[in-house]
C-alpha cells in the first residue's frame, strides 16, 4: 500500500504535545509538570477561573441558550468585545471602522487564516519573520502553508537580554513590506518583553520598512495582570497610529480565561484608514477560508467569553482572576530564585524574576532538562523553558533541589 503515496513517513510526536504524553505516563507520584503553558492552582491542578463559572451558569440558566450555528464570522458579541479588549474601548480604529474580525479556533487557528490570507493576497512579500526563538508551532504553521519563514535575532543568551541591536538590523534589512511576527506580551518561549521604549523603536523601525505586523497575543493581562499594559505595543501601532500599513492580530482567550480545549479565539484585521469596498472585501474571503475549512466557528466557550466581556460584574471578577493567576506565577518566579540563590547553584538566576508571563526561559540545557525529566521526574521543554505555572509551594523545593543537582552534575556552560 505505502507505494501509493510519496513522502508519508511517520513523524516524530509533537514535541509539547508527546512531552505531556510522557508525563501522564509517568506513576512516580511526585512528578512536576513545567512542560505545556497551562495554569494551574497551588494544589497543581487546573483552575476554572471564577469568572468562567459564573458565565457558565448565566448562560445555561438563559431561557434562550441553545445550540444553534454561529455565523460563518462568528459570534458576533465575542468578536466586537475582544476587539475592544485588545485595542481599548475608545480606540480610533474602532470609532473610524477600520477593523474587521472574524473568531477563530482560538490562537493557532488565528494564526493559520492569517497565513493563508497573506499567502493567497498579500502581493509584496512571502517573507515572514519569526523571532529566534519562538514558539514551536509558528515555524510549522506557515511553512506548512508554503510562505518563507525567516527569523530576527531575540534573544541573547549571553546575556539572558533581548538582542535589540539585531533585531532592528533583521527589520532594516528585510525586503520591504515583508511579514513580521511580534509576540504582543509574554514572548513564548523566553519570558522576555522588550521594555515600551524598545517597543518604541521596535515599531519605528517596522513602519520605515513598511513592514505588515503580525501580532501574537495569546497571553494578555496574563504577563502583568493588566490588560492595558500587556496591549501596549498593539495600541501604540495602532491608536497612536505609528504604523501606516496593514495590522493582523491573533487573538487567543485559551490562557486568559483558561479555557484552553475551547477553542476561543479570533483574527483582526486593521487597516489604515477606511474603506468599506476593501473592508467587506476581507470579511468576504476570511469568511470563504471558515466556511471550506471549518464550516463555521464553535459556540460554546465564545458564549462564555462574550458573557464575561459585557457583564460588568463578570468582566470585573475576570481581571481579578487575572490577578490571581498572574501575582502566583509571580510569587512562584522569585521563590524558584530565592531557593537556587539559597541552595548556591552555580548560574545566576536573577532571569527568572526579570522575565514574565507563563514561562522562564530557566538557561538549562537540552542534557540538563533530559536528566531532569529521567531522574527527577520534573519536565519541560528541551529548550529549557519551563511553565512557572505548574510550580507550587508542595513542589518548589522539589524542583530547586532537582535543578541544583542537574546543574551541579551534567557541565555544560549555563
Ligand atoms: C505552549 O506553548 O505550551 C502552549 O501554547 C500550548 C501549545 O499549544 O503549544
Amino acid at each position: 500500500m505505502a507505494e501509493l503515496f510519496t513522502n508519508l513517513t511517520e513523524l516524530p510526536p509533537d514535541p509539547l504535545f508527546g512531552l505531556k504524553a510522557r508525563f501522564s505516563q509517568d506513576s512516580r507520584s511526585d512528578k512536576v509538570d513545567l512542560g505545556i503553558g497551562a495554569y494551574r492552582d497551588n494544589n497543581g491542578k487546573p483552575w476554572i477561573l471564577p469568572a468562567v463559572k459564573q458565565a457558565e451558569k448565566k448562560l445555561i440558566e438563559d431561557p434562550n441558550y441553545n445550540h444553534e450555528y454561529l455565523s460563518i464570522s462568528g459570534y458576533e458579541p465575542f468578536f466586537k468585545s475582544a476587539a475592544k479588549v485588545l485595542l481599548g474601548d475608545d480606540s480610533i480604529a474602532i470609532k473610524e471602522d477600520r477593523i474587521i474580525s472574524q473568531q477563530t479556533l482560538s490562537g493557532t487557528g488565528a494564526l493559520h487564516l492569517a497565513g493563508v490570507f497573506l499567502k493567497k493576497f498579500y502581493q509584496k512579500s512571502k517573507d515572514i519573520y519569526i523571532s529566534q526563538p519562538t514558539w514551536a508551532n509558528h515555524k510549522q504553521v506557515f511553512e506548512t502553508l508554503g510562505l518563507n519563514v525567516k527569523s530576527y535575532p531575540y534573544w541573547d543568551n549571553s546575556t539572558k537580554s533581548l538582542d535589540l541591536k539585531g533585531f532592528l538590523n533583521t527589520i532594516n534589512t528585510a525586503e520591504d513590506g515583508s511579514i513580521f511576527l511580534l509576540h504582543a506580551c509574554a514572548h513564548n518561549p523566553t519570558g522576555l518583553d522588550p521594555t515600551e521604549n524598545q517597543w518604541d523603536e521596535i515599531l519605528k523601525a517596522l513602519e520605515a520598512k513598511k513592514h505588515i505586523i503580525l501580532f501574537d497575543s495569546a497571553y494578555q493581562g496574563f504577563a502583568s495582570g493588566d490588560l492595558e499594559k500587556d496591549a501596549y505595543p498593539i495600541r501604540k501601532a495602532i491608536n497612536e497610529k505609528i504604523i501606516t500599513s496593514p495590522i493582523i492580530i491573533c487573538q487567543s482567550f485559551a490562557k486568559n480565561v483558561g479555557m484552553y480545549g475551547e477553542r476561543v479565539g479570533a483574527i483582526h484585521v486593521i487597516l489604515p484608514t477606511h474603506d468599506k469596498n476593501l473592508n467587506n472585501a476581507i470579511k468576504s474571503q476570511l469568511n470563504l477560508i471558515i466556511r471550506c475549512e471549518i464550516s463555521n466557528p464553535p459556540a460554546y466557550g465564545s458564549k462564555i467569553v462574550s458573557a464575561i466581556l459585557n457583564d460588568p460584574s463578570l468582566y470585573s471578577q475576570w481581571r481579578k482572576d487575572l490577578i490571581t493567576m498572574s501575582s502566583r506565577i509571580k510569587k512562584m518566579r522569585k521563590e524558584l530564585r530565592n531557593k537556587l540563590e539559597e541552595l548556591g547553584t552555580p548560574g545566576k538566576w536573577n532571569h527568572i524574576t526579570d522575565q514574565t508571563g507563563m514561562f522562564s526561559f530557566t538557561g538549562l540545557t537540552p542534557e540538563q532538562v533530559s536528566r531532569l525529566e529521567k531522574e527527577h521526574g520534573v519536565y519541560l521543554v528541551s529548550s529549557g523553558r519551563a511553565s512557572v505555572a505548574g510550580l507550587n509551594e508542595h513542589n518548589i523545593d522539589k524542583v530547586a533541589h532537582a535543578i541544583d543537582e542537574v546543574v551541579r552534575n551534567v557541565k555544560s556552560k549555563l
